[in-house]
C-alpha cells in the first residue's frame, strides 16, 4: 500500500456546521466525545470480534421501469424521511409516515422523490454517514417498507431516487471498523492511512487527517465519516454492486453525495480530480444498463463537469440569480434569463434547478430569504419550475415552509413538515416531533393552503400542472430569450408543442412584445385560467400586458 492515498473533499462547505449537528448528536445518543485532536490513540480491536463486512457481488437484474417516458424531467421532490411524516408515533419521520403523504405528492404533481440517506447511518439524523450500505435505517423502517414505497410510488408515476454516499463511509461501518483494526488487514486501503501525519493539508478550515493508533486516515468532513479509497478497484467494483442491489430492487435511480470530494491528488489538488469524472462516467454507464434510471450528482462548484459525466447535477451556481430576479432586480433577471442560453445550453437544459436544499452552504428556504413575500416567492418558484432542467422541490418549499425558528445551521433547513397549525406537532407525528418546528406554521402549512386557491400550494400545483400537460415546458427547448428591464420572456418547443413564458419581475404593471411567433396564428393563455386568447400579427408578434410581479402562460393553438 503506498503511504497515503488522498481522496478528498469540496467547495465552501460550512464543516464546523456538519461536525456540531453530528456531534451534539452523538451526544445525545449517548455516544462518547469524539477526538479532537490528531494523535488520539485508540486501543486495537481484538481482531477475533471484528465485524463482518457485506461485499458480495450483486449482478445485473433489471426489473424494469412502468414509469412514464420523460419521468426524469420531474419535477422531483427531495424529501428528508426523518422529517416528512411519522406513522408510529416515536416523533421520527420513516417510510410508512411517506407512503401516507403520496396521494398529497401526486395531486401536487411531482414525478419524482430524492430521498435523502434512508441506508443504516451513524448520525442519527441526515444519514450521510453510512453503516449498512445495503440495509435501512430502523428508525425509518424496513426493506420490506422501502420496496412497499417503491411499489405504491410507482403504481402513482412517480419515480424515487436515493442518496448514494460514494465517497466516505461512517466509521462505525464493518469495513472501517475492519480497515482501522490492523496495517495488514484485509481492508486497509479502502480506505485512507498515512503511517506519518501528511502536512500542508486544510480542507474547509480544517486538517483532514485524523489519528488513530499511531497512523492517520483521512476524513475531510467529520472524524466520523472516512473517506475511501477510490483509487482501489475494489472500492468502485463494490459501490457499483451497492447501486446494482438498489436498482435491482427496483429504485429509479440516484443522487451523489459529494462527487467534487472523490479522489485526491495531493494537499493543493483535493478538489474535482479528472479521476472522480472517470468514476462517474462508468456509474452513469453501468445505469444505462438498466431502464429510465436517472443520476443527479452533487457538485456544487463544477455543475457542468458534473452534469456532462453524470447526466445531471445540481445548479448551485443559479440559485442567487432566481432571488436577485425574484426580488426585482434588473441584473438578477438578465442572469436568471443568461443561465440557460449561454453556448453550454445543452448541458444547463439538463441540470437540476432547486432554490434550496437541506444544507446552509446552499442557502435559505425561500421564505427566508425573501423575508415571506409571498409574490417573490411565487416568482421564483415559476422560474424554476417553469425554465429549462429538472427542478428539485425542497420539501416544503411548495408551502413557503420557513426555517426552524429558534434552530441555526443545518437543523434549521431540516424541520419537520407543516401538514397543519398544531403547534404541538404540526400533523407531523401523534407523537412529539424529534425537532423543533418551522417558524411560520401558523399561516404556511398544507391544510391552510388547501382551502386558500391563492396561496403558495395553489400557484406550485398550478405551475406543475402546466408543466406536466404541456410537453414544450417539460423538456423543449429555450429560444427567443428576450429581457426589457424587469421583464423575461422565452419560448419553449418540442413537437408541435410551443409555450410562451412572460415573466414580470417589477413591482409595475409592463407591456412586452413577443416576436418570432407562428404569422397570424392563435396562442391560447394556459396560466392564468382568466385571460383571454392572443392573436399574433403578420409579423409574427404579439404584445402582451402583465400585472405587478405577474406570470402568463401561453399556448400556440
Ligand atoms: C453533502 C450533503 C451534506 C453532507 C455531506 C457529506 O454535502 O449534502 O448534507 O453533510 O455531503 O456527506
Ligand atoms: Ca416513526
Amino acid at each position: 500500500m503506498s503511504p497515503f492515498v488522498i481522496l478528498g473533499a469540496t467547495f465552501l462547505r460550512n464543516t464546523a456546521l456538519i461536525l456540531g449537528t453530528a456531534l451534539s448528536l452523538n451526544a445525545c445518543g449517548g455516544g462518547s466525545t469524539p477526538p479532537t485532536g490528531p494523535a488520539v490513540v485508540q486501543p486495537e480491536p481484538v481482531v477475533g470480534n471484528l465485524p463482518p463486512v457485506e461485499v458480495s457481488a450483486v449482478a445485473l437484474a433489471d426489473p424494469g421501469s412502468a414509469l412514464p417516458e420523460g419521468w426524469q424531467n420531474g419535477a422531483f421532490m427531495q424529501i428528508f424521511v426523518r422529517s416528512y411524516q411519522d406513522s408510529n408515533g416515536d416523533g421520527i419521520g420513516d417510510l410508512r409516515g411517506l407512503i401516507q403523504r403520496l396521494d398529497y405528492l401526486k395531486t401536487l404533481g411531482v414525478r419524482g422523490l430524492w430521498l435523502m440517506p434512508v441506508t443504516q447511518s451513524q448520525d442519527k439524523d441526515h444519514g450521510y454517514a453510512v453503516v449498512d450500505y445495503r440495509n435501512i435505517e430502523a428508525q425509518y423502517g424496513s426493506l420490506a417498507d422501502f420496496d412497499e414505497l417503491l411499489r405504491q410510488a410507482h403504481a402513482r408515476g412517480i419515480g424515487v431516487i436515493v442518496d448514494y454516499v460514494i465517497n466516505h463511509s461512517a466509521a462505525e461501518n464493518p469495513l472501517f471498523v475492519q480497515s482501522k483494526s490492523a496495517n495488514s488487514n484485509a481492508y486497509r486501503d479502502w480506505y485512507l492511512w498515512s503511517g506519518t501525519k501528511p502536512t500542508g493539508w486544510s480542507i474547509y478550515g480544517n486538517d483532514p487527517w485524523k489519528g488513530s493508533v499511531g497512523n492517520y486516515y483521512f476524513a475531510p468532513f467529520w472524524d466520523q465519516m472516512p473517506d475511501f479509497n477510490l483509487t482501489n478497484a475494489k472500492v468502485t467494483a463494490w459501490h457499483m454492486d451497492n447501486l446494482r442491489f438498489w436498482m435491482n430492487r427496483g429504485v429509479d435511480g440516484f443522487r451523489f453525495d459529494a462527487v467534487g470530494n472523490l479522489v485526491e491528488n495531493g494537499a493543493g489538488a483535493w478538489e474535482n480530480q479528472p479521476q472522480n469524472y472517470t468514476i462517474l462516467r462508468a456509474a452513469r454507464q453501468m445505469m444505462d444498463g438498466y431502464a429510465k434510471r436517472f443520476l443527479v450528482c452533487e457538485g456544487p462548484s463544477d455543475p457542468g463537469g458534473y452534469t456532462a459525466a453524470c447526466g445531471s447535477a445540481f445548479a448551485f451556481n443559479n440559485t442567487a440569480n432566481i432571488f436577485s430576479a425574484a426580488r426585482g432586480e434588473a441584473a438578477g433577471v438578465q442572469r436568471v434569463a443568461a443561465f440557460h442560453a449561454t453556448a453550454a445550453a445543452g448541458a444547463t437544459s439538463r441540470m437540476s434547478t432547486m432554490l434550496s436544499n437541506h444544507d446552509s452552504f446552499a442557502g435559505q428556504r425561500a421564505s427566508d430569504q425573501l423575508i415571506g413575500n409571498v409574490a417573490q416567492m411565487k416568482l421564483a418558484a415559476a422560474t424554476y419550475l417553469l425554465q429549462p432542467g429538472t427542478p428539485f422541490i425542497y420539501y416544503g418549499e411548495e408551502i413557503g415552509m420557513a426555517g426552524g425558528g429558534t434552530l441555526g445551521g443545518d437543523a434549521k433547513l431540516r424541520t419537520p413538515m407543516s401538514w397543519n397549525n398544531s403547534i404541538a406537532n404540526v400533523g407531523f407525528s401523534t407523537g412529539t416531533p424529534y425537532r423543533s418546528l418551522s417558524g411560520n406554521l401558523s399561516n404556511f402549512n398544507v391544510a391552510a393552503e388547501q382551502a386558500d386557491p391563492n396561496s403558495m400550494l395553489a400557484f406550485y400545483t398550478a405551475i406543475l400542472g402546466l408543466r406536466n400537460s404541456i410537453p414544450a415546458l417539460t423538456g423543449g427547448s429555450y429560444e427567443a430569450v428576450t429581457v426589457n428591464g424587469s421583464v423575461m420572456s422565452f419560448q419553449r418547443r418540442v413537437g408541435a408543442s410551443t409555450a410562451v413564458v412572460v415573466i414580470n419581475y417589477g413591482t409595475s404593471a409592463a407591456a412586452v412584445s413577443v416576436t418570432g411567433l407562428t404569422a397570424s396564428g392563435t396562442l391560447a393563455t394556459a396560466y392564468p385560467s382568466a385571460t383571454a386568447d392572443v392573436s399574433v400579427d403578420a409579423s409574427g408578434q404579439i404584445s402582451v400586458t402583465l400585472g405587478a410581479q405577474a406570470v402568463r402562460v401561453l399556448t400556440l393553438r
